[in-house]
């Protein structure tokens, strides 16, 4: 996986809790790249599991809860580094609608070797169902990372997880009105 996803996920903890535990995270999980990640290297995505499973020893907190919360940060920041993604969205809809061509066609041109996960949306009714699908088992990244789209653009959407799809590696959210 590109090391821009492993760098920020650094950053996060530097920044949500403190560069201290960054670095106890980074002994705990025993990397062999001692978190030296460059943005267009590429590394096992266990290295990331290790990091949010050290930082769970660390802070008493479930992995679930962890990754969502990577998401979300991820999101402003994926946002903040990537405008040109951006343009022409005015709601999480409009954007997270996109997001599959954006991953298949325009990350895929930034990082050649690339392997981005499946997003798709699908509006059903009033509701947009986003189905995540991967080989990694990343669907709670997922939720933080809609989530953090939601508060993005400030739109006013609930997101649901569909239980028939609990996995970590396919996901079903249904975003509804509130
Ligand atoms: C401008 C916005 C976005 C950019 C630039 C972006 C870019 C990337 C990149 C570079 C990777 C690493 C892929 C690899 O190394 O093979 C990645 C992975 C990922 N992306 Fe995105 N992404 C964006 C938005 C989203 C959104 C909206 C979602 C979900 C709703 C999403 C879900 C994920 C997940 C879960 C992964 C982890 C890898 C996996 O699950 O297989 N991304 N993305």
């Amino acid at each position: 996986m590109k090391g821009v996803i492993f760098s920020e996920l650094i950053n996060w903890v530097e920044e949500d809790f403190s560069p201290a535990l960054a670095d106890q995270m980074i002994t705990g999980a025993q990397l062999p790249v001692c978190g030296g990640y460059t943005a267009v290297g590429n590394y096992p995505h266990e290295q990331a599991l290790a990091m949010l499973a050290a930082l769970g020893a660390l802070t008493g907190r479930e992995g679930d809860d962890l990754s969502d919360a990577y998401g979300y940060w991820l999101a402003g920041r994926l946002a903040k580094h990537y405008p040109q993604y951006f343009a022409g969205h005015d709601s999480a809809i409009s954007f997270l609608e996109a997001i599959d061509g954006i991953h298949q066609k325009e990350v895929s041109k930034l990082y050649p070797d690339a392997r981005t996960p499946s997003v798709i949306a699908a509006v059903n009714g009033q509701d947009l169902l986003v189905s995540y699908a991967s080989h990694r088992p990343f669907a709670e990244v997922a939720h933080g990372l809609i989530r953090g789209y939601i508060d993005h653009f400030g739109d006013n959407l609930a997101v649901l997880r569909d239980e028939q799809t609990p996995g970590p590696h396919a996901a079903r959210f249904i975003l509804q009105r509130k």
